[in-house]
């Protein structure tokens, strides 16, 4: 089966919290990628209307949501790190809510918008959706897929009846899809975990994770996958809304490596590392969403003070590569070894 209608097996990723737009999704989609709307962290109404745009563009396109796995967090953890924030709110002027939230992201109504108005495919992350829910997309006519991070969420996403799986490998930018947040995913290149998933199930797969070039992108492919999906390397494009707090830090050499971290939303993502990781690493309870909604309005706060030393900084292994251009000139680059 072939996954996604573009003229080029290359994928920009769903990147929620505002480096997805409607531009980027047509620039990536012009020059022959496949483009993702990020669905997750918005409200259904918001994302309804992402959709509604996106369908100007006359081109196929894909809708990510986030399945939040059930688990609640240790309170006396969480309110430990509320202690532990204190100072970095007081910087920044903002108060922190002791009271942890849990949500799951408006799923019911975001899957009952997709099948009212279907798009071409679906993806989720973070966990798994229903199996009752994978069919009535199938009915209205659309693909899904499921992110997975290891053979064992592979064949279980394979059991509920997706069409195909998005491998991301622990290189990637932003959260790991890991359906266990507290567990840290292991040290693999995506094309190894390629190999190792494509063992394992006979699905389709999409590679994602560290591509930093063509050649990270011949290498998925040679893996076995039917497309690459770059992220980070799209997040300093013009078309990208990444906020220019994180636009500098992708490009300031004083931010030497990225780290995998709960410090900032209580599940793994690889940011650049910078000293709220330093200072929170080691201690940040597992818990998403609780930790998030804690942490959202100081590293909004920081986002406005143009403070990148407590901004949730999402780089994947490949942030250097990532350059300041046009997107179809990323994608076209992207597409120049294949
Ligand atoms: C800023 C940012 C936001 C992201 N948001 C999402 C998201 O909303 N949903 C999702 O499935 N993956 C998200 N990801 C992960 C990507 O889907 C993808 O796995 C990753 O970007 C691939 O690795 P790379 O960044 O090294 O290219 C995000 C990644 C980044 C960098």
């Amino acid at each position: 089966m072939t996954l996604l209608d573009s003229r080029l097996p290359l994928v920009a990723a769903p990147m929620a919290g505002g480096p997805s737009t409607l531009a980027l999704a047509g620039a990536v989609s012009a020059a022959g990628a496949f483009p993702f709307l990020a669905g997750g962290n918005l409200t259904p109404e918001a994302m309804a209307a992402d959709i509604a745009a996106a369908r100007g563009l006359g081109t196929a396109f894909g809708v990510n949501l986030f399945v939040v796995p059930p688990g609640e967090i240790d309170e006396e953890a969480f309110a430990a790190y509320v202690v532990e924030l204190g100072e970095d709110a007081a910087r920044l002027g903002v108060a922190l809510d002791p009271v942890p939230h849990r949500d799951d992201d408006h799923l019911a109504a975001k899957l009952a918008l997709l099948r009212e108005n279907p798009v071409p495919v679906v993806s989720f992350t973070f966990g798994l959706p229903p199996a009752a829910a994978v069919s009535a997309l199938h009915e209205a006519g659309t693909t899904v897929l499921a992110s997975v991070t290891d053979a064992a969420e592979a064949g279980a996403a394979a059991e509920c009846g997706v069409d195909g799986l998005v491998v991301q490998g622990p290189s990637a930018g932003g959260h790991s899809a890991t359906h266990h947040p507290s567990r840290s995913p292991g040290p693999i290149r995506t094309e190894e975990l390629v190999r190792q998933v494509r063992a394992a199930v006979d699905l389709p797969l999409l590679g994602a994770g560290g591509v930093d070039g063509p050649v990270a992108v011949r290498r998925i492919l040679a893996a076995g996958a039917e497309g690459a999906v770059t992220g980070t390397l799209l997040l300093r494009t013009d078309e990208a809304g990444t906020s220019r707090t994180h636009r500098a830090a992708l490009a300031d050499p004083a931010f030497g490596e990225t780290v995998l971290t709960r410090a900032f939303t209580g599940r793994p993502a690889r940011s650049l590392r910078n000293e709220f990781i330093d200072r929170h690493h080691d201690t940040a309870p597992t818990g998403y969403p609780q930790v998030h909604h804690l942490t959202r309005p100081l590293r909004r706060a920081a986002g406005a003070a143009g403070d990148p030393q407590r901004l949730h900084l999402w780089a994947g292994t490949g942030w250097r590569s990532a350059p300041e251009r046009s997107a179809g000139e990323v994608i076209s680059w992207l597409a120049s070894e294949i």
